[in-house]
């Protein structure tokens, strides 16, 4: 059940994943990962983007997706969630706005053209982001690799991001995939919040949901620092949780009272 928060002067619901990019916190070392990334898909080459669960990698794909100009890049997304090689390869292909249909070797050669094609065409560069790839089957891997395969290699026509948890790393270095880990240019990362960046965090995402003030009170921010040690999904859960309890409560502030009451409604 949504509880209302307008009580507490909120307009809409804060610290959720529903944020327009334009609205995001800056954070300098996710706004470096996204221009890193850039830079490595500007020179027709591809990376990865390896982080923890909730530290901000999604945000950090959407950052970067809007910092690729429409007319020079087309940019495809799409989200590994342990599919078999053909299935993923017809998530690419209809992400791509292609037939899906057909077998799996007459799928792979209906991408490469395109993406061939593509490549021919006003030098519009393509790259394909893979969310939680870290769900990537060893025999996916092999496809990808099928799929950047051109003329031995020698030409550059599709850039891939990789965007994963750990486990992503470990996948690369296999000797199985050292033909795909060959062609990361670049290793992208992101790490967790200190201190003073949550709470900057937190006053930020509730002035974005229309709050005047940031109803926390000082001990409120340091034991939702403590027990998220920074995680941004983990800050989110925490706040808005929180938020609800003082709601519930017709409480005016949030103490760490509500934060505990929070963490023991959550997973965390
Ligand atoms: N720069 C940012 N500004 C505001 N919120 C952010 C920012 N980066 C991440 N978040 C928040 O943190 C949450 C977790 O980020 P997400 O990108 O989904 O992490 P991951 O993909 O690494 O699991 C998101 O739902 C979003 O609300
Ligand atoms: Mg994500």
């Amino acid at each position: 059940m949504k509880i209302d928060l307008s009580s507490l002067g909120f307009r809409k619901t804060p610290f959720t994943r529903e944020l327009a990019i334009s609205d995001r916190f800056t954070l300098d070392y996710q706004r470096d990962a996204a221009e890193e990334i850039r830079r490595t898909v500007a020179q027709r080459m591809s990376a990865t983007l390896v982080a923890p669960a909730g530290t901000g990698k999604t945000v950090t794909l959407r950052l970067l997706v809007s910092q690729l100009p429409e007319a020079r890049y087309s940019v495809r997304y799409v989200k590994v969630t342990g599919l078999s090689k053909r299935d993923l390869c017809k998530e690419i292909a209809r992400a791509c706005g292609l037939e899906g249909a057909g077998s799996y070797p007459s799928l792979v050669c209906r991408l490469q053209e395109h993406f061939q094609d593509a490549a021919g065409t006003d030098g519009v560069r393509l790259v394909i982001l893979l969310d939680e790839a870290h769900d990537l089957r060893p025999d996916s891997l092999a496809m990808l690799r099928l799929l950047t395969n051109f003329d031995m290699d020698s030409r550059l026509v599709l850039s891939l991001v990789l965007a994963g948890q750990p486990p992503l790393q470990r996948l690369l270095s296999r000797p199985a995939a050292e033909a795909v880990a060959q062609r990361m240019a670049h290793a992208a990362t992101l790490r967790l919040l200190s201190r003073d960046e949550t709470r900057a965090y937190m006053e930020h995402r509730c002035r974005v949901a229309g709050a005047p003030t940031t109803p926390f009170d000082a001990e409120a921010f340091e034991a939702i620092f403590e027990m998220s040690r920074g995680n941004l999904r983990a800050i989110d859960r925490l706040a808005l949780k929180a938020l609800e309890e003082a709601a519930k409560a017709k409480a005016q502030t949030v103490s760490p009272n509500e934060v505990l009451a929070a963490r023991q409604h959550l997973w965390l």
